[in-house]
Parts: C-alpha cells; structure tokens; sequence
C-alpha cells in the first residue's frame, strides 16, 4: 500500500509560472498531492511570470488549462477550490531585480518553512534569476532552487550555468531534475537489481549479450519549436534522459540509497562511457530527422513543415555505446529516441548470451536468447522471456514465452506522474532522484564531440517517415553486429 507521509509547510515559488511545464505537469501533480492529503494547510505556492494578470485572472488560467491535465476521474470540484486557494500570482520580469523584493511580502519567513525557487524558465535565465533572488535576500541557507533541463547546451555553458548558481546556492541547495528519474519503473530499476538476489550474479558481461534503451514517441514538435529546434534529441533526450537510464542499469550497487552514494556509482558509469571520437560518429551515432507519414491512420507533415524551416535537427538518434569497465567490457549499450515514431513505447530490454550448448534435437526449435524486458510506458511491468516446452503431444519442442508482471493489474493502484514525487523529495530535502552537477557534466562530456561532429559534417540528418522506427540506418547498426531492436521481434 501507498504511504501519504506529510510533508513540511512550503512557500514553492515557480518561475515561469504560467509556462506549458507548469500548467502541464507541475501544478496537476501538486493537485494530485492535494488530493491524497499530503499538502500541509500552511502550504502555499506563488505563480512568477511576465504577464500582466490579476491573482483572479490567474485562476481562470488554472481553470482553463491545469485542470484539463487533471484525470476527470480523480477531479473532485471541492479539492479543487482548497487547491486553488494555495496560489499567488506575482508579475516579475525575472531579468531586473526591482520586483524581486515584492516576493519577501509573499513569503512566509518561520524558519519551519521550507522555501523553494521553481525555475521552469529557459536555462539562460538561471544564473540571473539566482543572483536577484540573492540581491533580495531571499535566498537563506535551508531555501532550494530546482533547475528545469536542460542545463546548459553544451559542456562550456553547463559549467557556466551551474558557476552561475552555485555561487548563491550550495550543492546541496540545488535540484537538478531529470523527470525521467521521477517515474516509477525507472525507480522500480532500483528495486529490481538491488532488493533480489537473482540479478546480481548474472548482470554482467559473462552472461548478458547486450542492452537495448529506447523511448519511442509518437508526438512531433508541439508548441516548442524554439527550444525544440535548437536542442534536438541528443541534448533534449540522450543527454539527460537516456544516460541516466543507462546509468541505473550499469551501476555498481550503492552501499545505501543515500543521495551521494548513489549519484558516486551513477557518475562512475558516465565516467566510463568510451568517447566516441569523430571517426566512430558515422558508425555507432544515427541521427534522423522526420518526414510525412501517418501515425495510427492519421498523416502527420515532416518537420521541416511543421517548423516552417529547413532544419538540420535531429528528432531521432540511435547510438552504440561502450562502457569500459570490468563489468561491461564487451557488452554494448544501444540506445534510440525519436519523436513521431510508430507508437509511445520506452523499455529498457538485457538481452542475455546464448546457451553454450544446446542439448535438444535439431527439430525442438531455435532457442531464444532470455530477455528481461522493463516497460517504461505505457503498461509498465516487467516481463522475462523464458524458454518453455510447447504444450502437448509432438516431442520436446521448445517454444519462447513471457514471464510477465505487470504493475497496474498487480497493485491497482493509480501510477504517479513522475513529478508528484520529484516535487516533494525537494520539500523533504531528498536529492537522491536529482542529478547532481559532477553528473550532468560528465554526460554533455561524452554528448559534446557528437554534436561538434555534427556541427562540422555538411551532412543532413537521414529522413524516415513519421509512423515508422526511424531511418533504416538505426536497423543496421544493431543489424550488422547479428543483433536486432527488440520492438521488431513483435
Ligand atoms: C522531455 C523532453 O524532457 O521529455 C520532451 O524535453 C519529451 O521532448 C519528454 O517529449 C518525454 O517525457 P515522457 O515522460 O513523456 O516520456
């Protein structure tokens, strides 16, 4: 069963207040934290953006937007008006400092209050946002300052950006989120490796053959063509997202679920990527971009016309990663993500090495390799392929069958937006789930030549039909290594 365990009374001020993030995600999750009774009476939170609006005008945006992310089966009008009354709104130009003092009005300043700075802004404005805040005296040494991806675009402004903020915010006053770190499959990685006992003696290059990570979306650019166009996937998903993933399957195991000693054996990983050097980009990197086609019978326009622009963007990447180490060496990583693809689906797939020697006559089968297969979404769960004897009369035929565990029909229960969790582990002051900054670095390290080779190349990213798995050269690089996606095994 969920435990609701009551949370400290907070002030959490989020910049960007009326942005796609909090309407979406932010304010929904807190509605749902509402909603289970977790939120303190005293709790409050303070809307930050440039628009000129009314605390009234304010909630009719609530009405009009949040409202409609809110399941309408857990939607309760009476939750709602106690929820909406915990919102301020406070018109700021977060680049001039004159109207950061107007937000002491706003704070509860009892030093049982936790004090939180949402900065769901572009990353630009970090650094200035920390210093006015700084200016204003606002900033005391228990108050948290949690920073939207992406930090930086690369490593050099990366570092500038956390310089920036960290000389206002210590460390350990500083939440990087990466949402992905907030669902709970990825969580349940955690549970899977390190709370049975199964895993550990055969998670390593002796019995696993390869690993496969894909997050697969069906959605295009949306309402973010600015960022998105400037991003691309590599920054937007590989670079956090995906690396972190990899992470939580490579990592040695944490002597304690503390924050630190996890985050320790997460960085090793990252630590132990092998560069890729321009010479590798052609043959491990694919880069994509989307053309016209049609996701569940409904065309979808390119990219290009969707952007309005020719662009040399990439909305899918597929990579072969190494990890040099004593426990990967020889296992490759291959990892892919792209936008517009055949249907919403992220898995994490191990792949396990062949039987050494097969003692069934040649008319029982192929036997598959084992695959122990963790559904991101949708459907989370967990399935093992085992090798099964085909039911009935025939001989010993051998035939491939799932193990399969899933969560929604175990527990019942409603799966929780990755926020909701992320946004109270910064009021309880757990960073466990949050990239610390040696992190975050040492990933735009490894991303960084890929996107310098890139920048150099003349060269377009390679065009696949919206609706389909990427461009054909994603196939072949799994392909040629006598390997194959685990999506085109269905
Ligand atoms: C965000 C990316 O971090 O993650 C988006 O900026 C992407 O481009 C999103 O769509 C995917 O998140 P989820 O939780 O829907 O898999």
């Amino acid at each position: 069963m969920s435990q609701i365990i009551p949370v400290r009374p907070f002030d959490y001020v989020v910049f960007g207040g009326t942005g796609d993030l909090s309407m979406r995600k932010l304010f929904p999750s807190l509605y749902y934290r509402e909603m289970d009774g977790q939120l303190p009476d005293e709790a409050s939170v303070i809307a930050v953006a440039r628009g000129d609006l009314t605390d009234k005008a304010f909630l009719a945006m609530l009405d009009e937007t949040c409202r409609n992310h809110i399941d309408p089966e857990y939607f309760d009008p009476k939750i709602w008006k106690r929820f909406k009354q915990r919102f301020t709104y406070k018109r700021l130009d977060a680049l001039t400092p004159d109207g950061y003092k107007g937000l002491t009005k706003l704070l509860d300043h009892s030093e049982l209050r936790v004090r939180i700075f949402y900065l769901a802004t572009a990353p630009r404005l970090f650094g200035t946002i920390c210093k006015h805040l700084d200016s204003a005296q606002l900033v005391t040494r228990d108050a948290r300052v949690v920073l939207e991806k992406p930090i930086g675009h690369d490593l050099a402004s990366s570092c500038e950006i956390n310089d920036e903020v960290g000389k206002y915010f210590h460390e350990d006053q500083i939440y990087r989120i990466d949402h992905y770190l907030g669902k709970e499959t990825v969580q349940n990685l955690l549970a899977l490796r390190f709370g049975n006992i199964l895993f550990e003696s055969v998670w390593s290059s002796a019995v696993i053959d390869h690993v496969q990570i894909t997050t697969a979306e069906t959605v295009g650019l949306g309402g973010r063509a600015a960022y998105y166009d400037s991003s691309g996937a590599l920054r937007d998903m590989v670079q956090n997202h995906l690396l972190q993933l990899l992470c939580l399957v490579a990592m040695e195991a944490p002597y304690t679920m503390s924050a630190d000693a996890v985050r320790d054996e997460k960085v090793k990983v990252l630590n132990s990527l092998r560069p890729v050097t321009d010479g590798d980009v052609a043959s491990s990197v694919i880069w994509g971009q989307y053309t016209e086609g049609a996701i569940d019978g409904e065309s979808v326009p390119a990219y290009a016309t969707e952007l309005g622009a020719t662009s040399r963007t990439e909305t899918f990447v597929a990579l072969k990663v190494n990890i040099d180490n004593w426990r990967w060496a020889g296992v490759p990583f291959y990892l892919r993500t792209g936008k517009r693809l055949s249907r919403r689906h992220s898995e994490i797939v191990i792949s396990f090495r062949s039987i050494p020697h097969s003692a069934f006559p040649m008319d029982a089968g192929a036997i598959a390799n084992n695959r122990l297969v963790i559904r991101l979404q949708p459907d989370e769960g967990v399935g093992l392929q085992l090798m099964t004897k085909d039911p009935g009369p025939g001989g010993m035929r051998l035939r491939a069958a799932p193990l399969d565990l899933s969560f929604a029909e175990e527990f019942n229960v409603r799966y929780p937006d990755s926020y909701e969790r992320l946004l109270l582990d910064v009021v309880r002051g757990d960073s466990t789930l949050f990239m610390r900054r040696d992190e975050v670095q040492a990933a735009w390290r490894w991303v960084d030549p890929i996107i310098e080779h890139w920048a150099a190349s003349k060269a377009m990213p390679k065009g696949y039909p919206a609706g389909s798995w990427g461009p054909t050269s994603a196939a072949t690089l799994i392909d040629r290594d006598g390997r194959s996606w685990h999506e085109d095994m269905h």
